[in-house]
């Protein structure tokens, strides 16, 4: 066991005794900190033993496992992330121009249901910042830069922005993902609606098409979407990334939902809530886009992964990587380790005919 994963047990009630944000933004400090001493990869050489090489979407990922959108909003702590064993690290949400996000307090702890309620809203230091950090990064792993709308830009704007960061994003980022489905940005989840993804989707895919040529290579364009869609919408929605060829979907996003969690003091408060209580959600929406989209078009599976037992169910759905982050809260980096060792056992897709190796894209 790596010496992050035997250090948490005893730092946890410590740290589930401070405010959640701070607490985030003191073991990603640590976790820079201890990075930099080499303390990471004490007593390793090379690859994580959990690693499991394959391709997907034409990308050499070390193994399945990513972290999830939203633990590393600036991009600060690439290297130490691979460092602790993640194969891939999606960065982001980032936006055109920098953001504080909203008021504080803005991230709860719900321990009795292992889950979180966030109201960030997008607080990054804009897109050039963090790609002046990618420009910087060591890891093999692969990076995602998943990319938004600034929180004052209307809807009928919002394509100006994505497009700005598909732009500045493109020559450091190894995939893009396009996210709709945050419920902290006023009507960024209306981008979902069909009209309006055919329109946001086709603006972006000629955009990816032109960057192609001008940098020589193709970088895949990912969609993250919300666990909150009815049957209806999620066929509207396949319909669309069919069309458009988008190269992958990221299900899911959290969820505005709270049946799973009613009653609790918190329960309340505004937000997108995330852990254990969405993951049965996402892992449907997860098995009805791998019904629905093109064979061979990948989904990223993520929503309440906090066992290996979780990890290795998303990618029985049908996801060819998985995502995590709130589990990384309560069971810190042991976590991922147990991930790991789960997915090495299923190195072979069995709805895309992913063999593990060279899967389309
Ligand atoms: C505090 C917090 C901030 C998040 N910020 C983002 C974000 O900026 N962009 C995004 O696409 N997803 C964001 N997410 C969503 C996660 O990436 C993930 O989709 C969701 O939490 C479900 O996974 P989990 O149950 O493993 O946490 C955030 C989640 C949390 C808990």
């Amino acid at each position: 066991m790596s010496l992050a994963a035997q250090l948490y047990p005893l730092l946890k009630p410590w740290l589930f005794r401070m405010d959640a944000e701070r607490a985030h933004e003191w073991t990603t400090r640590m976790m820079r900190l201890s990075h930099a001493c080499g303390l990471l990869t004490l007593g390793r050489r090379g690859a994580h033993p959990g690693d499991a090489p394959l391709t997907c979407m034409g990308l050499a990922f070390p193994n399945r496992l990513g972290l999830a959108a939203g633990m590393d909003k600036s991009a600060s702590a690439v290297d130490a992330w691979a460092a602790l064993g993640f194969g891939f690290v999606e960065v982001g949400t980032l936006t055109p121009r920098p953001q504080p996000g909203n008021p504080k307090p803005r991230l709860f702890r719900l321990p009795e249901h292992e889950a979180l309620i966030n109201r960030m809203g997008f607080n990054n230091p804009g897109i050039e910042a963090a790609v002046r950090r990618l420009r910087r990064r060591k890891t093999r792993a692969v990076v995602g830069v998943n990319i938004g709308k600034n929180f004052d830009t209307p809807n009928n704007e919002a394509v100006r922005d994505y497009l700005t960061c598909l732009k500045a994003a493109y020559p450091v980022a190894d995939y893009i993902a396009v996210n709709i489905s945050s419920p902290n940005t006023k009507g960024l989840r209306d981008l979902q609606a069909e009209d309006s993804i055919r329109a946001l989707l086709a603006a972006l895919k000629t955009e990816q098409a032109r960057l192609a040529g001008e940098h020589g290579e193709k970088k895949p364009l990912l969609v993250k979407i919300a666990p909150d869609l009815d049957g209806q919408q999620i066929e509207a929605l396949a319909r669309v990334f069919n069309e458009l060829a988008v190269d992958g979907v990221i299900a899911t996003n959290t969820t505005i939902g709270r049946e799973a969690v009613a009653g609790h003091p918190l329960a309340g408060e505004a937000g997108g809530l995330s852990g254990a209580p969405v993951r049965e959600r996402s892992t449907l929406v997860v098995q009805a886009f791998r019904m629905l989209l093109r064979k061979g078009t990948p989904v990223i599976g993520v929503g309440g992964i906090l066992s290996g037992a979780d990890a290795l169910e998303k990618h029985s759905a049908g996801a060819d990587l998985v995502q995590l982050y709130s589990g990384l809260v309560y069971r810190g980096p042991g976590l991922i380790t147990e991930a790991l060792e789960a997915l090495r056992g299923a190195s072979s897709h069995p709805s895309t005919g992913d063999s593990g190796v060279g899967s389309s894209f």
